[in-house]
């Protein structure tokens, strides 16, 4: 029995796996282990040898198991051990930036920065289709069929089957539609942004044909061009991170304005990088004015009652002039080169009290 007992526990001592444990298990203590046989063997015995043998044997057969499940637990508690060793990881550290894969492109970006300064401001996003009727395109923003505006936005004009005289569909040429849409879907009062994508057959360093504007509209009782230029200023400064600027209104003319103002930033390029808010030279940014009674009629309001601003910016305009890139049409080429220089992490959601650019 002394050799069984140190044959077993030198064996359970050194076994390194749950696999080998097993297997000490079944031939030890097992149904036909040796310890089983031995206690066949009891009932050859004389009663004076059981009564010593039989409580020794089960004293042994106790202390293998015993051994068995400490082992087992050991064996376990090392394995834990490994893992948490191999396994560990400090989520405190950065992420790696070479690893990223994918960026936010600028005009996503911009468009996400613009977003987040208006919102603060009390405007809601509204979209509209990027295919639209002449009517929302031109007719309902005050622009007659026979006005000289609708030949100089280089239009891109459907094709309708043949035989089919209605009015062609247009690639909306700037996002002004979503105003009427805006109007029809959700009245006055009313304060609304509308970014997207508009179309303009027109192809150089500035111009690509698809581009990207904002909207703005905002219409209540009391609106005035007071409120457009307040409004207009918070948004430069916020956009261009700076604390002060100067605009400059324009008188203009916009058929779906009355009046109409064009806004330039004062600004310099010295050393051929834009300043904003210092300078000698002025830059344009957008169209603006004080919204034409006949298109708050048109979205189907009452110009006698609402009256209000609105504004068009071209996004990727915005977006050269913050983030110094030189050419227009690199932003479309889908260049991954240019997509990871020019690009933005994902994560980085611009807020104004997080930081629009960072
Ligand atoms: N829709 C004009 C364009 O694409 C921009 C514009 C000017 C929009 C004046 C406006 C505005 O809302 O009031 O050139």
């Amino acid at each position: 029995m002394d050799d069984l007992k140190a044959k077993y526990l030198g064996q359970i001592a050194e076994a390194a796996d749950e696999a080998t444990l097993e297997g000490i298990r079944v031939s030890a203590v097992g149904k036909k282990g040796e310890v089983a046989l031995k206690m066949r063997e009891l009932g050859k015995m004389t009663p004076e040898e059981r009564q010593i043998a039989g409580p020794a044997l089960n004293a042994l057969k106790d202390e293998i198991n015993s051994a068995l499940v400490a082992k087992k637990a050991a064996l376990a508690d090392a394995a834990l051990d490994e893992r948490l060793r191999s396994e560990w990881l400090d989520v405190t550290l950065p992420t790696r930036p070479q690893r990223r894969t994918g960026t936010l492109h600028p005009i996503g970006q911009v468009q996400e920065e613009i977003t987040a300064i208006f919102a603060e401001l009390g405007f809601s996003v509204a979209e509209g289709p990027r295919i639209d009727t002449d009517w929302y395109n031109f007719d309902a923003l005050n622009i007659p069929g026979h006005h000289p505006a609708r030949a100089e936005m280089d239009t891109f004009y459907m094709h309708r089957a043949e035989g089919d005289d209605r009015p062609p569909h247009v690639l909306r040429t700037h996002t002004s539609p979503v105003q009427i849409r805006s109007m029809e879907k959700m009245g006055a009062p009313l304060r609304i942004i509308c970014p997207g994508g508009v179309y303009r057959a027109d192809y150089d360093q500035t111009h690509t044909p698809m581009f990207h504007q904002v909207e703005g509209l905002a219409l209540d009782k009391d609106i005035s061009m007071a409120n457009l230029k307040w409004v207009l200023e918070e948004f430069v400064k916020a956009f261009f991170e700076v604390d002060d600027v100067e605009l400059r209104f324009r008188a203009s003319h916009f058929p779906f304005t009355e009046p109409s103002a064009e806004v330039d930033i004062r600004c310099s390029w010295e050393g051929g990088t834009l300043k904003v808010g210092e300078g000698d030279d002025w830059l344009e940014v957008l169209g603006s004015g004080m919204v034409h009674p006949k298109v708050i009629a048109a979205g189907g309001i009452d110009p006698e009652v609402y009256q209000g601003f609105a504004f068009g910016i071209g996004i990727d305009r915005l977006a050269m002039l913050k983030y110094g890139i030189p050419d227009l049409r690199a932003f479309f080429d889908s260049d991954l080169r240019w997509l990871r220089h020019y690009g933005f992490q994902c994560l980085d959601m611009p807020t104004l009290h997080g930081g629009l650019s960072r």
